[in-house]
């Protein structure tokens, strides 16, 4: 199974809404597993930024969300679209690519993407 959207920037931060709803309580912030809800299980919650993880093909880990296993919820009548779930994927593999640069970036040339206007705004002292 291949990714249809993989490379795609999630634009409308599909994949972080989703993962912030259903995922984050278990999964954490950064993908580690110890999010609030996680001491709460029987079974461990997978840290999702390790090599194992990493070496997945996205096929399985969509297949893996959206059955579920023990625990881990299945997704599969929750997160309906299935350009959501990619959206999720996308999101989840960016905790693998450390250290994570946060906010505008000025040195971004994606030139295709619509930017903000920034309005310079002097600080009074
Ligand atoms: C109720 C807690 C819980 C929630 C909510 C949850 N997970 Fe999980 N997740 C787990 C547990 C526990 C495992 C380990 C299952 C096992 O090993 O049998 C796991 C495993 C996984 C794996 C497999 C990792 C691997 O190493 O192969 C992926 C991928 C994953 N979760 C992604 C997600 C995503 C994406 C969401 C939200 C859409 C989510 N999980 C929501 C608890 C949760």
């Amino acid at each position: 199974m291949k990714n249809p959207y993989a490379g795609i920037e999630d634009e409308d931060r599909i994949g972080r809404t989703i993962y912030s709803k259903h995922c984050k309580f278990c999964h954490a912030t950064k993908g580690k597993g110890d999010g609030n809800q996680a001491n709460l299980l029987q079974t461990k919650v997978a840290d999702l930024t390790i090599d194992e993880f990493k070496n997945q093909t996205d096929g399985s880990i969509y297949y893996k969300v959206y059955t579920g296993r023990n625990e881990m919820p299945g997704f599969e009548k929750i997160i309906m679209e299935e350009e959501d779930m990619w959206m999720v994927l996308n999101y989840i593999k960016k905790f693998l690519r450390a250290p994570q640069t946060r906010g505008f970036n000025p040195q971004s040339n994606n030139s295709n993407r619509p930017r903000a206007t920034y309005i310079s705004c002097p600080w009074s002292i």
